[in-house]
């Protein structure tokens, strides 16, 4: 079967279902099509992804979203070479739709599946509007559910230089955001109130100088819920709906954004000077961050540092991110094609399948 894959003319089908985007795209030689569809309204009634709402509503949408990226793409599955899909890390039942509809076709056309990392998507997204990149490379993962400093050697070729000990920086953007009456998910409600605002409230930067690379989000969340209900309590007397005042809202948003971004940046700062990597990508939901970028970009010129970003649309989940890793894959000849039709999935798991 790999011998069957021509790496120059290969196309990719690529499905991506680890959590609430539906996404898929065709690749061949760069990008030909993207489709997704977002279930955030599906999910924001809960403040938060209900999984079991969440594959169905895969299976209720994959199947119009590959015709849509087929059409758009002007291609047809018989001329699809190889059906890449995302094997983990996510929710289980929605992880199950997009294996389970990429190995079907793959069998249906005998042609091979292949397994991508959700997470190797994110780290390798800048490759998608970035010719200049290269490995190796440093990265800054901040999505929903990670948040990480990673030295991207090559493909398949990553170590973890820092990591959270709890929360996820996007998941203390999204809890702030649910304290502040905010949407889910919140990252860009909170980062648009802080526009407005300014960062007058001392909050914590926890283990700022904690002298490794590790983060913690918990402890910022609770100062912020401390602070709202401080705050509360000294509008009592002008305001019997006991609210925060709009200005109050942005002031925290941006109190908490400098707070959050003052840690992210400072231990960038350190992977860099430990590991003397001149070229920084931000990837995940949170790299879409307009506050966080300003940062990173002055840090970056600071240490001349070349900073990358994948473009907006591809910061949160997509199936671009997918069919350029499997992309890459094959072009390194490294590609590990499904060797088996039995359809597993790995909701939890180390980056890249053969992590170091
Ligand atoms: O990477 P992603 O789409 O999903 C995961 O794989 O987790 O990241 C989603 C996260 C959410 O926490 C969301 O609030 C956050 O990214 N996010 C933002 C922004 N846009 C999305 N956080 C801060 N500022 C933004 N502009
Ligand atoms: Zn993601």
């Amino acid at each position: 079967m790999l011998n069957a894959v021509n790496p120059s003319t290969c196309c990719i089908l690529a499905i991506e279902s680890s959590c609430d985007e539906t996404a898929i795209a065709i690749y061949q030689n760069g990008l030909l099509a993207h489709t997704l569809n977002s279930q955030i309204a599906l999910h924001q009634a809960y403040g938060g992804v209900v999984p079991e709402l969440a594959s169905r509503d895969h299976l209720t949408h994959i199947h119009t979203l590959i015709q849509q990226a087929l059409v758009q793409a002007n291609k047809t599955l018989n001329q699809v070479d190889v059906f890449a899909y995302t094997k983990g890390p996510g929710l289980g039942g929605c992880l199950l739709v997009g294996a389970s509809v990429a190995k079907t076709l793959a069998m249906y056309f005998n042609k091979p599946s292949l397994a991508v990392h959700h997470l190797e998507g994110h780290l390798l997204s800048p490759f998608l509007s970035e010719p200049d990149l290269q490995f190796p490379f440093l990265a800054l993962l901040v999505s929903g559910g990670h948040t990480q400093i990673i030295e991207v050697r090559h493909i398949y070729d990553y170590t973890i230089l820092g990591d959270t000990l709890d929360d996820a920086c996007g998941e203390a953007f999204d809890k702030t955001a649910k304290m502040l009456g905010m949407p889910y998910p919140g990252g860009k409600y909170v980062s648009d109130a802080a526009l407005q605002g300014k960062a007058i409230y001392p909050l914590p930067k926890p283990l700022m100088h904690s002298g490794d690379l590790n983060m913690s989000f918990a402890g910022l969340k609770t100062a912020v819920r401390q602070l709202i209900m401080k705050l509360k309590l000294e509008n009592q007397q002008n305001n019997p709906n006991n609210e925060l005042f709009p200005e109050q809202i942005a002031d925290i948003c941006a109190s908490f954004i400098e707070s959050a971004t003052g840690v992210l940046a400072h231990k960038l700062k350190q992977a860099l000077q430990q590991t003397h990597l001149k070229q920084v990508v931000v990837v995940g939901g949170v790299g879409a961050n307009l506050q966080l970028r300003n940062r990173i970009n002055q840090l970056g010129q600071s240490l001349q540092a070349k900073v990358f970003y994948p473009s907006l649309e591809w910061c949160t989940d997509n199936a671009a991110m997918i069919a350029i890793t499997a992309d890459l894959y094959i072009q390194y000849q490294q590609a590990k094609f499904d060797d088996t039709t039995a359809i597993d999935v790995l909701p939890r798991c180390a980056l890249a399948f053969k992590a170091k």
